[in-house]
């Protein structure tokens, strides 16, 4: 055991629960000062006085400190840089504490901070950010009622807000503000919220299933409510969803959002008052593409789905978090799903989950969704908690289907409303609810690492039954070195020769209420033996990726591309053209003079242009994987090989499909500009990617010059840019120079342009990267800027590893000077290394370097536990 490691073996129950708060915040010029009075019980009647820890941190100035009325003498107490501790309060006492802040100094941006230069203060208290505001149990598991009265000048900060219901708004007579608020609701203080500030506001009304009426507020700057109408669309999409499919009302006549423009995270589900970051507020033709339109309306959703699965039912501990996360990631897919395409988001969210969360289960930060220690809480909040823990949820719910799972859903809130519970507690409900035992499936939770299947077939014409054999295995993660079996629900079907789906039943496959023909492998091995079929037939495995896994299913090119043109299911139809260009790829990585094969390019062809399958398909169709996703299956890391074979690759496609390529670029360019639909999304998707293809070729590139001109919004403006930025000196300059003069005053617009700067494959990259750090508009303080410059460079695999540049030197130095001002702002960038191990030998050899300079270099316990995990990580 090290330092500051924390266990989930170690959880012990509160000795105290706290049965209401009330808070005082006064807000003066710098600082503010906070009277927090509690009363607390201990949850033993007679045991004898002993010792209690309240977590705090060492920016809290104690100011005060009363026990039932009476200041406390030094030696009843004894404040030290985590918290403070009662020497021996009673079983029952109240606690008065006050504490001065400094909101405007407070750059890690949780607790109180000042955000939109110095105009406003908010609250970031996930995950423990709570302890910056005053002595507290700052654990989920102490729930409680809050009462917060707010006193500010009132013409600096007319708009004072925290949870619940707004009880009380008095005018004082020396001209400040004081309003009192009331959350009937229980909760942990991960969850309260304060927002002081001068804020413009869009308003609107939601009325219930059962008739409450609801008002809907958004707060941000005066003069971007404008900007607000998409959100607030989303907003009341997402409540009657709710209701709908789940049967979940809101549960206070007041729901308030407010955009600030520095916040480390996307979003925050405070009860009753979110808080966003701007960018996933704020839309506008002008200045959103479609991809922000569909981000927007999936956060606000996520966080307003919050309200019932994660504050209503919330967590006992943090290594509990993905109880809340995974499962309200699940419920903004489907959410999403059903207000554009199933199709298309389960494509688009299966792709970012093999890029970002296969990357991290087989990197040095490799853990299972129910971790099992960890140094700072804060790291928990990855892919592997969120979206992976997301797809466990998913494949209950394909096992017992969807009428079943809203049974489980229904059991599990009636069991745990108001309760801090595990994630064992949902898996129980869903289980109970449908008759299912999970004590093998339970392990999704507690083994890290992705598992693969490998598929082998056999038919044989002598008594006409065809063989298929699969067997599991997963790859050693951190302290993992084996695993057991996992219980994969795999969704398949099989095809005739001519394509069509063969109907048959099988004693080893279930059918769910969806109609979905299951099989459940469990064993490290199992054979299923299909009989009676007149030929050989197709199978299709893994069907809409019901599990999170690899499949490693070997077969001929042909057998591929018959996939790709016949699979009644569209996710595996998408995922035979992602295994054919990961393998075509191979091949031009070795040598590039080698060609793409010709049927393959036949085949695509015809699908891209192929109307009856919708515009958005067809891109998905046409879109190599990334290069994170691509070289999850590399030896090595090599960035200028690994970017000339893509670009090679994209050439010959250009050139094979040339012809089509421009008649869809034709057919959508310039239709239906300012059209917000899923369709007019998927057309413009579709042929901003011909555009990119066809800029492989020369003579196309004025195409994209005049796109970036004459754009009508944001999408194609987006899409031309980030053409140009790979291009040669001129073309390259003058567009980042135009894109700059159009937008320099509209700051989220700016963090687009950084970003496809740091995004370029242009040589010139890692210099632009250094000269956008010293660019005025550049503000190392703000986390959208720090994200679209150097976490965009960090996932730059093509010019991060480019050996030419001193670039690990300076990416370690960038994160050092961060960690300083906002660790969990220099952890994200740290991720940046996670892949070192990989890299060619000299490579290698600076980055561990780096990372040994870093280590040494007095980081946060949130940084340092990134760097080092990524220092002891021993990759095969
Ligand atoms: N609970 C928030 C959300 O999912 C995320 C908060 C992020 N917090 C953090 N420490 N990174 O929606
Ligand atoms: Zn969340």
């Amino acid at each position: 055991m090290k330092p500051g490691q924390i266990f989930l073996s170690d959880y012990k129950a509160p000795t105290y629960q706290i049965l209401s708060t009330e808070l005082t915040f006064n807000i003066e010029n710098d600082v503010c000062r906070v009277l927090q009075k509690s009363s607390y019980k201990s949850i033993y009647s007679n045991s004898p006085p002993h010792a209690l820890f309240l977590d705090g941190s060492e920016s809290l100035i104690l100011e005060s400190i009363k026990l039932n009325g009476i200041e406390l003498s030094a030696s009843a107490y004894r404040v030290a840089p985590e918290g403070l501790t009662l020497a021996a309060p009673p079983a029952e006492f109240n606690i008065e504490i006050t504490t001065l802040l400094g909101p405007h100094t407070n750059s890690s941006l949780e607790g109180l901070y000042a955000a939109n230069n110095g105009q406003m203060l908010c609250t970031q208290c996930e995950a423990q950010g709570f302890r910056k505001i005053t002595y507290f149990l700052d654990r989920p598991d102490v729930m409680t009622i809050f009462t917060v009265h707010i006193q500010a000048d009132k013409k600096k900060y007319p708009t004072l807000l925290s949870n619940g219901n707004l009880t009380q708004s008095k005018l004082l007579d020396n001209g400040r503000l004081q309003v009192t608020w009331h959350d009937p609701h229980k909760k942990p203080c991960y969850l309260f919220a304060l927002v002081a500030g001068d804020l413009g506001l869009l308003k609107d009304e939601f009325k219930t299933l059962s008739g409450a009426k609801v008002s809907l507020e958004i707060y941000s700057a005066h003069g971007t409510q404008a900007r607000c109408h998409h959100a607030m669309e989303s907003l009341k999409k997402s409540m009657a969803w709710d209701e709908q499919r789940f049967g979940r009302e809101y549960d206070l006549s007041t729901y308030m959002i407010v955009a600030a423009d520095d916040f480390n995270a996307g979003a925050m589900e405070n009860k009753g008052l979110n808080i966003f970051n701007s960018r996933l507020v704020f839309a506008d033709s002008a200045t959103a593409t479609d991809v922000d339109y569909f981000n927007i309306e999936g956060v606000i959703a996520h966080e307003y789905f919050h309200n019932w699965t994660g504050n209503r039912v919330t967590l006992r501990d943090w290594f509990h978090l993905s109880l809340k996360e995974g499962l309200t990631v699940f419920r903004d897919q489907e959410f999403s799903m059903d207000m554009s395409s199933r199709e298309m988001v389960r494509i688009d969210s299966v792709a970012d989950l093999r890029s970002r969360q296969f990357a991290e289960d087989a990197g040095p930060n490799a853990h299972p969704i129910r971790p099992e220690s960890c140094f700072a809480v804060d790291n928990f909040f990855t892919s592997t908690i969120y979206e992976k823990g997301s797809e466990v949820i998913r494949m209950m719910q394909t096992m017992v289907g969807r009428p079943g799972f809203r049974k489980g859903m229904d059991l599990y809130f009636s069991r745990h409303d108001g309760q801090a519970v595990v994630i064992e507690d949902f898996a129980k409900a869903i289980a109970d609810a449908n008759n299912q035992n999970w004590e093998q499936f339970k392990l999704w939770y507690s083994q890290a690492g992705t598992p693969q299947i490998k598929v082998q077939e056999s038919y044989s014409d002598n008594d006409q039954s065809y063989t298929v054999e699969i067997e599991q295995s997963c790859p050693p993660t951190p302290n993992q070195t084996t695993k057991k079996p996992f219980h994969i629900p795999l969704v398949i079907g099989l095809l005739d020769e001519r394509g069509v789906e063969l109907e048959f039943t099988h004693p080893q496959v279930a059918v769910n209420s969806e109609g979905q023909k299951l099989i459940h492998l469990k064993e490290q091995k199992q054979s299923y033996i299909f009989k009676n079929l007149k030929s050989r037939p197709h199978l299709s495995i893994n069907r809409q990726f019901s599990a999170p896994i690899t499949v490693n299913f070997e077969r001929s090119l042909a057998e591929h591309i018959f996939m790709l043109r016949h699979d009644t299911d569209s996710f595996n139809r998408w995922e035979a053209s992602q295994v054919i260009m990961a393998e075509q790829f191979k091949v031009l990585l070795k040598d590039t003079a080698n060609k793409i094969d010709k049927r393959y390019l036949e085949a695509l062809g015809e699908l891209v242009t192929n109307t009856d399958l919708p515009e958005d398909f067809r891109a998905a169709l046409l879109t190599l994987p990334d290069n994170e996703y691509l070289s999850q299956s590399l030896a090595m890391i090599d960035g200028p090989s690994l970017h000339n074979a893509r670009s090679n690759f994209q050439k010959q496609i250009a050139q094979a499909l040339e012809v089509s390529l421009i008649s869809l670029y034709k057919q959508f360019h310039g239709i239906n500009t300012q059209s917000k639909s899923a369709k007019d999304f998927g057309r413009r998707r579709l042929k901003n990617l011909a555009l990119r293809y066809l800029c492989h070729i020369e003579t196309h590139l004025p195409l994209a010059v005049q796109q970036q001109q004459n754009a009508a919004n944001m999408t194609d403006e987006v899409a031309a840019l980030s053409i140009l930025v790979d291009q040669p000196k001129e073309l390259r300059s003058t567009a980042i120079h135009g894109f700059y003069e159009r937008w320099k005053n509209e700051s989220l617009v700016l963090n687009k342009w950084f970003q496809t700067q740091a995004l370029s494959t242009s040589t010139e990259t890692f210099a632009t990267v250094v000269e956008l750090m010293k660019h005025p508009d550049f503000n190392i303080k703000n986390p959208n800027r720090v994200y679209a410059v150097l976490l965009r460079f960090g996932e730059n695999l093509v010019r991060f590893h480019d050996e030419k540049n001193p670039t690990y030197k300076f990416m370690a130095d960038q994160i050092i000077a961060i960690d300083k001002i906002n660790p969990q702002v220099a952890t994200r960038v740290a991720g940046a290394f996670d892949t070192w191990q990989k890299l060619a030998p000299d490579q290698k050899k600076k980055a561990h370097v780096e990372l040994q300079r870093m280590a040494q270099s007095g980081l946060s316990k949130n940084t340092y536990e990134i760097v080092s995990k990524q220092l002891a990580a021993e990759l095969p």
